[in-house]
């Protein structure tokens, strides 16, 4: 009974998503795997669904596929290029098999804060990113922000030794991964859908992500705490397949991204709120919180930003020297 009532809502719920499309607008899926609400890349996708399907009524049709109901981000860019989705918006570091450009925003403590990590998008190098999957079939969109990330495990962590031996989930970058190795930390890349159950049954140890996504995802019921390292950044890149974005009539693509480009100024500018109020809910639940002194700090910054040294080359130092400008 459980099951065929399962069942039976799930098709509710599906036929009523479906059911908003008219026929003959254009339907785009829009898949991405984190919380749809109080979340800065949930929040965006819904406000940009409701203003395609307010503004673009009758042209085409937005549906949005939060928590990894649709594709996990190790599916969604393949189903992207079988036509399967229209649009995700991956973190950066989740198209290391795509371009090897985005590397710099996964290297530890390279910018300040998310407002420096938008100067450095903003300028000719960060735009340019965009196009750098085109010939793999892919076109950035816009960069959403999502914010700096900390660490979190099942033991206190407040200097770089207490992660050693420890094991991290990571998202798939070779980055984070030698970021974890310079901490003498196991790393273990693995899909955000299954972050919480590997830390509540002890497969990791601790993982690493923004206060929007420790809150969202839990992850602080079932960690010893969060130390307060900003040692990173989490941003995403709204993305869609070249050959979608060819086959819309020019005035429909063309309204599609101006709509897009509103939403995520409007969302960008509004993520140190939503990042704050995500900070202050896992203290509000009861999570611990652990903040450094600045001695503290620079212990991690000591041992994890050698790292740069080893992908100098794929990210380019004249590309770390403007990041290290945008730093305030
Ligand atoms: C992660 O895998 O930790 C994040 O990329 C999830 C997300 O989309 O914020």
């Amino acid at each position: 009974l459980t099951t065929a009532a399962t069942a039976l809502a799930l098709s509710v719920t599906a036929g009523a998503a479906l059911a908003a499309c008219d026929d003959g607008e254009i339907v785009v899926k829009f898949s991405h795997v984190t919380n749809a609400d109080n979340h800065p890349k949930g929040i965006a996708a819904n406000l940009l669904m409701e203003r395609v399907n307010e503004e673009m009524d009758g042209t085409m049709c937005m549906e949005v596929y939060p928590n990894s109901t649709l594709y996990n981000d190790d599916q969604v860019l393949e189903a992207m290029l079988q036509g399967d989705v229209q649009l995700a918006a991956p973190s950066l570091s989740k198209f290391e098999t795509f371009t090897k450009v985005f590397r710099i925003f996964d290297l530890p403590f390279m910018f300040e804060d998310i407002n420096a990590v938008d100067a450095f998008q903003s300028s000719e190098a960060g735009q340019s990113m965009m196009d750098s999957m085109q010939r793999r079939g892919l076109q950035g969109l816009g960069f959403w922000h999502n914010g700096m990330k900390q660490f979190s495990a099942n033991v206190p962590l407040v200097e770089p030794g207490d992660a050693e031996g420890l094991k991290f989930r990571v998202q798939p970058s070779d980055v984070l991964i030698a970021q974890m190795e310079a901490l003498s930390a196991s790393p273990q890349p693995m899909a955000f859908s299954e972050v919480y159950g590997a830390l509540q049954t002890g497969v990791v140890d601790g993982q690493e992500n923004t206060w929007s996504n420790v809150y969202g995802q839990k992850f602080f019921e079932v960690q010893d705490g969060t130390t307060e390292t900003n040692h990173g950044v989490l941003d995403y890149l709204v993305v869609a397949s070249t050959d979608w974005l060819d086959s819309l009539e020019p005035d429909v693509r063309d309204q599609f991204l101006s709509i897009l480009d509103d939403v995520t100024a409007e969302r960008n500018a509004a993520v140190g709120e939503v990042d704050a109020e995500a900070r202050q809910a896992i203290l509000d639940a009861g999570g611990e919180i652990r903040e450094l002194t600045p001695e503290q700090r620079q212990m991690w910054v000591d041992a994890m930003q050698p790292v740069w040294e080893q992908f100098v080359d794929d990210v380019g130092q004249d590309n770390i020297d403007a990041a290290q400008e945008f730093n305030a």
